[in-house]
């Protein structure tokens, strides 16, 4: 049995509550890697929950983009589509769209993983980018201080989807999967690679979220069908971020904590 890790949840009522939140958490995640160790090296995922974040960020009438050090962050990828990054689909092109065309994040700290290429070339090369930027040694795994999922309504993350192949994944950082259920390939960090992180963090809103995020974390282990129950920090922190659309089905216990200012609530369990 694994060890225990605990799982720090917060409720807000509306996805737009969610995303302020997660531009805070990013925001002071990122502020507090660079005090730390002079730079602040996050992963970001893609889909359509993040962009509203993104946008908060690169915000003028938000305090982020003025007080952030962006010239401090380097920006990598947790997964993405095997397509050019010009494509409706790919991740990064929704993240320029939406935060790196507006913020003065310098280029060669923004390590985009190259989806126009063979599958398997571009988790390679990604694997080397990671080794390289990081300076990585011999079996040192990357560990990132902030590293952002977000989880499908069949309980994958990344783009480790049920019963594929990456689910397996122990050695390597970076893979390309073939992922049957949307007849295509991705490219995603593996699972071992997420959990060096310092801190990761889910954002998950909507009701499509619901059942799955239940069985997720109350329900039992079962990592093949629910990949996302893989995300199991060695010593970072697990943190999730909900709209209340989404942690309807968790448990309501008498003692959670509602913050001051009655905006949010949060509660804690094990995994
Ligand atoms: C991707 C993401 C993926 C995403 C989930 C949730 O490439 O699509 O990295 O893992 O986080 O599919 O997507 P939504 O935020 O759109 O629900």
């Amino acid at each position: 049995m694994p060890q225990p890790v605990t799982v720090t949840y917060s409720i807000w009522p509306e996805p737009k509550a969610v995303a302020l939140a997660a531009a805070q958490f990013f925001s002071d995640a990122v502020t507090r890697a660079v005090a730390t160790r002079g730079a602040a090296r996050v992963a970001i995922s893609g889909g359509s929950t993040p962009k509203a974040m993104f946008a908060l960020l690169a915000d003028p009438a938000q305090p982020f983009a003025a007080s952030i050090p962006w010239d401090k962050l380097h920006l990598y990828w947790v997964d993405e589509r095997c397509v050019p990054p010009t494509d409706a689909e790919s991740n990064y092109r929704m993240t320029k769209e939406a935060l790196l065309s507006k913020i003065p994040l310098p280029a060669e700290q923004v390590y985009r993983m190259e989806g126009e290429l063979n599958p398997e070339e571009a988790a390679s090369r990604y694997e080397t980018v990671l080794r390289n930027s990081m300076k990585l040694e011999g079996a040192e795994s990357p560990a990132f201080d902030l590293l952002l999922l977000g989880m499908g309504d069949d309980g994958h993350t990344a783009s480790l989807f049920p019963h594929t192949a990456a689910l397996e994944e122990i050695t390597r950082m970076v893979v390309a999967n073939h992922v049957p259920q949307k007849e295509t390939w991705r490219i995603t960090l593996t699972a071992p690679v997420i959990n060096q992180a310092r801190q990761v963090c889910f954002l998950i809103e909507g009701r499509a979220k619901t059942k799955v995020l239940a069985e997720v974390l109350t329900g039992p282990r079962d990592p093949e069908r629910l990949p996302s129950q893989l995300i199991r920090p060695t010593s970072g922190s697990l943190r999730f971020l909900l709209d209340e659309a989404a942690a309807a089905g968790l448990p309501k216990p008498d003692n959670r904590l509602t913050a001051p200012g009655g905006a949010h609530t949060v509660d804690t369990l094990e995994l």
